[in-house]
């Protein structure tokens, strides 16, 4: 394949081959299925070094233009997945933040975001649930867990949870990648649990630690309790910038690293299988553990590479997943995978915090599981959020002004926009609020929220709504940015 580089072009030749082949996939050229030359190929047809063909491949990656098979080369992704509207030019310039203190309410906002869910009529795009439908025959799942689990509910119960329920669960990792038993599984209350249990177990007051930058709030309210400190890597369009997390691996010696690697709260974006090994190799190196969040694990349109735990062979990584975004948040079943010498102080974290997770509700989802049903109703969600985003980043390109940029992510729930930054979000919010549209400006998942200016969009509502919310957004900001541009 030949792709002409201009050397002497302001532009990096790794954004000339993408935007080149990123233009050949668009237009049909490549078909999904295709292999792309292999890196060693095409750099040597085009006379350029591997690493930047390596460059190049990876944002296409986090593009959702392509997706990696290890050890078989790079594939186009199905063109439904790929919108006609790639305006993810998202390259936000921002600094290392390490704050002081954070001051983010997480109880006014989840409190708020509760209150906005119950609001009739109401076009929620701040919260993080997923849309309310496709789970039909749950009142007859419901009914079969409770006859099941009766006479145990006059018993306490083991604090890792039902074994069957651990069982079906280790079946879904393993076809992901891990190589873990229901040995290795502790249910919890909800993935937050799990954030909970190994962040105190491994951080005392004056720790340091590693998260994104914007990061899951939740998780960022969890370190301020403990008294750790927060060293915010910023998040580029492929993820954790590495380098700089080098510099401060080196420089802080942190205890953990936090990462939600695939389908990232708040941005949308998951990186590639060579980000995930370059992370795992520095936290090797620097003897740091690593806290993988997979909470949207499920929610991918198109393949996304195994998670880093797959890739740890000496018990680096804990691992936690939930079924709040696949299934319903208010059942509370949530898992943490602990390998090695870091199951037994989880489970005695886990017994000290609440003994166990509901009975019932670990039946209804084990019953779900079994009725073989889940993978059906993931497929559903998939395509009911896939046919849900295209509609968000064909109602932005409409509404929003030009000056705003997002991510196009690979499925989960949330885009993220980035805005410029004299518009002022407090009042965008309280004025989209007046026209029943409610978005929470984008700075609590800063650390200290120290950020730019953005707002994190839930995209999983009917395509008609989105159209009409964004509009009302779209209006709001071009006055705002004829007020103050
Ligand atoms: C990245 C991430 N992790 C964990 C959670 C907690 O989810 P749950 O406790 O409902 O499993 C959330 C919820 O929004 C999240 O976005």
């Amino acid at each position: 394949m030949k792709i002409p580089i201009d050397r002497q072009a302001p532009k990096p030749i790794y954004l000339q081959i993408r935007d080149r082949l990123s233009r050949l996939i668009k237009l049909g050229t490549f078909k999904a299925g295709d292999r792309l030359p292999s890196i060693r190929t095409l750099a040597k047809t085009i006379q350029v070094n591997k690493l930047t063909v390596i460059e190049a491949y990876s944002i296409l990656e986090a593009d959702g233009l392509i997706h990696a098979r290890p050890g078989a080369g790079y594939f186009i992704n199905p063109l439904s997945i790929i919108s006609q509207q790639t305006k993810s030019n998202f390259a936000p310039i921002q600094e290392v933040v390490i704050p002081d203190n954070s001051n983010i309410s997480f109880m006014e906002i989840y409190q708020l975001s509760v209150q906005v869910k119950s609001k009739p009529g109401a076009i929620d795009f701040s919260s993080g649930f997923p849309i309310s439908s496709g789970l039909k025959n749950l009142q007859r799942h419901a009914r079969r867990a409770m006859k099941q689990v009766t006479e145990t509910l006059f018993n306490y119960d083991f604090p890792q949870g039902q074994e069957t329920l651990r069982q079906q669960t280790a079946k879904m990792l393993i076809q992901l990648g891990l190589e873990i038993s229901a040995n290795d599984l502790i249910i919890t209350n909800g993935s937050k649990q799990g954030l909970s249990l190994v962040m105190n177990h491994y951080l005392q007051p004056g720790d340091w630690i590693v998260t994104e930058s914007p990061t899951y709030y939740g998780t960022l309210d969890i370190i301020e309790n403990i008294g750790a400190k927060i060293i915010g890597i910023p998040m580029q369009s492929s993820g954790m910038n590495l380098e700089l997390l080098e510099q401060y691996l080196k420089s802080h010696r942190p205890k953990l690293i936090y990462t939600v690697s695939t389908l990232q709260n708040p941005t949308g974006i998951t990186t590639t299988l060579q980000h995930r090994q370059q992370l795992l190799a520095l936290a090797e190196q620097y003897e740091c553990l690593i806290l993988e969040d997979n909470a949207y694990e499920g929610l991918n349109f198109a393949p996304v590479p195994p998670p880093i735990k797959s890739l740890d062979c000496s018990d680096r990584v804990i691992y936690t997943g939930t079924f709040s975004k696949t299934l319903m948040p208010g059942l509370r079943v949530g898992y943490l995978v602990a390998t090695g010498k870091h199951y037994h102080p989880l489970l005695k974290q886990k017994l000290f915090h609440d003994l166990h997770v509901s009975t019932v509700s670990q039946a209804i989802v084990s019953e779900y599981l079994a009725s073989g049903q889940y993978r059906h109703h993931l497929n559903h969600l998939q395509a009911s959020n896939l046919s849900s985003r295209n509609a968000m980043l064909q109602a932005l390109e409409n509404y929003f002004p030009d000056e705003a940029t997002w991510t196009i992510p690979n499925g989960g729930l949330f885009l993220w926009v980035q805005l410029p930054p004299e518009i002022s979000l407090v009042s965008l919010a309280h004025q989209a609020w007046s026209e029943n549209v409610f978005v929470y400006p984008g700075m609590p998942f800063f650390p200290g929220q120290k950020g730019y200016n953005a707002l994190r969009l839930n995209f999983s509502h009917p395509p008609e709504t989105i159209d009409r919310g964004i509009k009302v957004l779209g209006k709001l900001l071009k006055q705002h940015s004829i007020l103050f541009g």
